[in-house]
């Protein structure tokens, strides 16, 4: 007989069943759920990640709904299973839901959530931490400086690139890549050219702005551009974050004849999904370019690397962290805990996903909806 999944219940009296695969930060999305008739159980598994069996464990013969993570792999199986144990809901604590076969969800008549619109300064932070890491060496720096190998200032050591003046390139400019663009703009003075099938109207509007104020402060005004192609971005950019959603269309859209389009000494971000770059091109690339530096939040194959890549010091790798703000992350258990109740209670779909903060304030119930379905028009809601 397989092993019992540990977990960790409360308030065991409640009406509706409802399942977190994962603990998750703060209190108040427990509190949520179990000040409104849920029982709650918490996986307290060790894994990591856990595996659809896990999970179909965890789902039992009567659940209301879950709350899972991008690491989990949300299809036919489990949304069937859900549907057998009487679940209406589901929500990923991310943004992005390319874990989630959301034709399967619609098929077995499961609300699909995310957490949209708590994510994107958080996200946008960490792509420009990752930029100035990779521009400036910091990584490498450090790394030499514990290993007891600094012996003095020298005119040579980790020179990296200035920001200022330069372009940064940005591909896919909604939300978050926008909101990069900005404090890349704003903070080092840097011009814009972005690809983005969307005009970036407020984008755009910003930098006029800025560069006029600068302009008006006997300072070098900022530009931007609107690239007809991506190939436009690549070619022209000095800085270039990734912020597409991850689809057929944007599997390995830096493939090896883009990278060899892009400076030198270019420097490329990625803090959305991994499968957008192709990984093994990406290493061959570096190692070919010791001026060319990547920062990297997102893998391939998530959570291995590809060969090589640990090695090279021109590339700054994290664990998938764009999202690790506490307010963030606090903010996501919140909205995706409130994405299941509002189904379990038959409340609407919150009218723009975009602007969730009356969810998040935390001195006042939260409105009676569900903050962000993806699948609400299928499901005919
Ligand atoms: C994180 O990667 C998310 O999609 O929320």
């Amino acid at each position: 007989m397989a092993k019992p999944i540990s977990i960790e219940v409360w308030n065991p009296s409640g009406k509706y069943r409802v399942v977190s695969t994962k603990s998750m930060p703060g209190t108040r999305w427990i509190r949520l759920l179990t000040d409104n008739n849920c029982r709650l159980e918490i996986c307290t598994e060790a894994k990591t990640i856990l595996s659809v069996d896990d999970i179909l464990a965890l789902i039992g013969d009567r659940c209301d709904a879950v709350i899972g993570q991008l690491t989990e792999d949300w299809g036919e199986v489990l949304f069937s299973a859900l549907k057998r144990a009487g679940g209406t809901a589901f929500s990923n604590m991310a943004v992005g839901y390319n874990n989630v076969d959301v034709e399967a969800a619609n098929r077995n008549g499961i609300a699909v959530g995310n957490t949209p619109g708590v994510l994107t300064e958080t996200t946008a932070e960490l792509a420009a931490s990752l930029s100035l890491a990779a521009a400036r060496r910091i990584v490498e720096a450090d790394q030499f400086m514990r290993a007891g190998l600094y012996e003095g200032w020298l005119p040579h050591l980790f020179v990296g690139n200035l920001l200022k003046g330069q372009t940064v390139g940005v591909i896919g400019a909604g939300r978050i890549g926008s909101a990069y663009a900005r404090m890349m703009i704003e903070g080092f003075k840097m011009n814009l050219i972005y690809y983005d099938l969307y005009q970036a109207t407020r984008l755009e509007k910003f930098v006029t702005a800025y560069g006029q104020f600068l302009k008006a402060n006997g300072e070098q005004p900022v530009t931007w551009k609107r690239a007809a192609t991506m190939e436009d971005v690549l070619r022209e950019a000095d800085v270039i974050s990734l912020h597409p959603v991850l689809d057929k269309t944007t599997y390995h859209l830096i493939n090896p004849e883009r990278l060899a389009i892009m400076k030198k000494e270019a420097v490329l971000v990625n803090a959305s999904r991994g499968p957008v770059i192709d990984e093994v091109a990406l290493v061959e690339h570096l190692k070919a370019n010791p001026m060319f530096r990547v920062g990297l939040d997102v893998f391939e194959d998530e959570p291995y690397m590809k060969p090589g890549l640990a090695d090279m010091k021109n590339a700054v790798v994290v664990p998938h962290i764009a999202s690790a703000s506490k307010w963030t992350r606090e903010g996501m258990a919140t909205l995706a805990a409130l994405n299941v109740l509002g189904k379990i209670k038959g409340y609407p779909v919150w009218g723009n996903p975009n602007q969730v903060e009356p969810f998040l304030n935390e001195s006042a119930t939260p409105p009676p909806a569900c903050p962000s379905i993806v699948n609400a028009k299928q499901l005919g809601w």
